[in-house]
């Protein structure tokens, strides 16, 4: 099936807002899911080709892939997160595949298995991002597209990309919202204790470079959106 605006507006659009609603989804995750989807598009991606989704928590972007007529792999080491994916795919009869997998340590898949991959809001937590690449790679057909999402450190990077930021700098004055708080508060703690590594932009895009990926765009804050292709 090729990708046309219609398909997208008037089969997924709709199915998708319905499963959002269900979810409590917020705007802005549905936003996010959008972007990555319309991007897959943007870059060459069509149904029904594969698309593995590395991280995929309760299955928001799975499913979304599913939606629009992509074979579907969501892979995360959660079994709570993927029952509840697993549940959700049922209620929508969306035909969804998800499996257990710890990214640190085997991807179960042979080599040039999908089409293309998405790996969204992951890399800062895993503990071998080398071998999560690597292994991004094997499993990746050539030319297959590789699209990874960070949260910038709203400090860190603000002056890197000040046009991309349009909420205040967090201050003593204005500590900002929960995601903020809760970011600092991570922060505080001792960095032997912290697994969290805030990627800049220029760093994910040498490492996928170092791991055969060629980049093909990498822009937004502070949400950073990575399009790269399997060489
Ligand atoms: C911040 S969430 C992002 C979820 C989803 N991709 C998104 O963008 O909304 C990080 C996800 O990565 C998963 N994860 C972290 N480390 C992992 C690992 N080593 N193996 C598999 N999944 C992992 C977590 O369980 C969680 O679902």
């Amino acid at each position: 099936m090729k990708h046309s605006p219609k398909v997208i507006d008037k089969v997924f659009w709709s199915a998708y807002t319905r499963y959002a609603e269900t979810q409590d989804m917020t705007g802005a995750e549905k936003q996010r899911v959008e972007q990555v989807l319309s991007r897959l598009f943007e870059f060459g991606a069509s149904a029904p080709q594969s698309v593995l989704d590395a991280g995929c928590n309760s299955g928001a972007y799975t499913l979304a892939l599913a939606m629009s007529g992509f074979k579907a792999t969501g892979v995360d080491f959660a079994p709570g997160l993927l029952s509840s994916a697993r549940r959700r795919a049922a209620e929508l009869k969306v035909p969804a595949t998800f499996e257990k997998m710890d990214l640190d340590k085997v991807f179960w898949y042979a080599d040039n298995d999908f089409d293309h991959a998405i790996c969204t809001s992951v890399l800062h937590a895993v503990k071998r991002p080398e071998w999560v690449l690597d292994e991004l790679h094997r499993v990746l057909k050539p030319g297959g597209l590789l699209i990874i999402t960070l949260w910038l450190d709203p400090v860190k990077h603000r002056e890197a990309f000040p046009e991309e930021f349009t909420e205040p700098a967090p201050s003593s004055n204005n500590p900002g919202g929960l995601i903020a708080r809760a970011r600092q508060a991570a922060k505080s703690l001792s960095e032997g204790k912290r697994r969290a590594h805030y990627w800049t932009p220029a760093e994910i895009q040498q490492l996928l470079t170092r791991h055969q990926f060629e980049i093909l765009q990498s822009q937004g804050a502070p949400l950073h959106t990575v399009v790269a292709r399997r060489a």
